[in-house]
C-alpha cells in the first residue's frame, strides 16, 4: 500500500527537476535523503536503461562525484550504458581495470588512488580516486556501478554501504 502512495506521488509531483538536494555535509545524511527519491524515481518503471540514467543523474546532482555511471556485461564485456560526467571508454573486458575486477571478483572494490591499481582504466586523467559496486542477479554480474573522483581517498565503507543499496533497487 506504501507503495502505491509512493507511486502515486511520484506521478503527481516527483518530476527529476524536483529532486531534493541536500547541504548537509554529513555523507549519511546525503545518501539517507537521496535513497527514498530513487526509489520513487525508479518505481514502478521496469527499462532499465531508464532507470540506470534517473539514478546517475540523480547521484551526480546530490554528490558532485567527478564520474558516476554503469557499465553492463554484453557478449562478455562491460559495455557502457548511462552516465553522468565525461566521455568514457566504451567497452572493458573481464579482469581488467577496475571494473573489469570488480566483475571478476563479484565484490565492491574501493581504490583510493587508481594510480596504485595495476591495470587501472584511466578514461580520463582527472581521475584520481574510485569505487566500483557490481550488480548482482541470480549469483551473475550483470554490470557494475562505477563512480570516479578528482580527489585522492575519496569514498569509504559509507559510500559502499550505501551504493550497495541503490544497486539492489535495480530490477534486471
Ligand atoms: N577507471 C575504470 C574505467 C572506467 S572509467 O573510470 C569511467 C577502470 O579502471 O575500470
Amino acid at each position: 500500500m506504501g507503495y502505491f502512495i509512493l507511486k502515486l506521488l511520484n506521478y503527481i509531483c516527483c518530476m527529476a527537476e524536483d529532486l531534493t538536494i541536500t547541504r548537509s555535509t554529513d555523507k549519511e545524511e546525503r545518501y539517507q535523503s537521496l535513497i527514498p527519491q530513487i526509489e520513487a524515481l525508479i518505481f514502478g518503471e521496469r527499462d532499465l536503461v531508464a532507470n540506470l540514467a534517473n539514478i546517475s543523474a540523480a547521484l551526480k546532482e546530490q554528490f558532485k562525484w567527478f564520474w558516476v555511471g554503469f557499465y553492463l556485461v554484453k557478449d562478455n564485456e562491460l559495455v557502457l550504458g548511462p552516465f553522468q560526467g565525461p566521455v568514457a571508454c566504451t567497452r572493458i573486458a573481464k579482469g581488467r581495470g577496475v571494473c573489469g575486477a570488480a566483475w571478476e571478483q563479484a565484490k565492491t572494490l574501493i581504490v583510493a588512488d587508481v594510480e596504485a591499481f595495476p591495470g587501472h582504466i584511466a578514461c580520463s586523467s582527472l581521475s584520481r580516486s574510485e569505487i566500483v559496486l557490481p550488480m548482482i542477479q541470480n549469483g551473475e554480474v550483470v554490470g557494475v556501478l562505477d563512480v570516479d573522483s578528482e580527489e585522492l581517498n575519496w569514498f569509504d565503507q559509507t559510500d559502499a554501504k550505501y551504493l550497495e543499496q541503490i544497486v539492489k533497487l535495480l530490477q534486471f
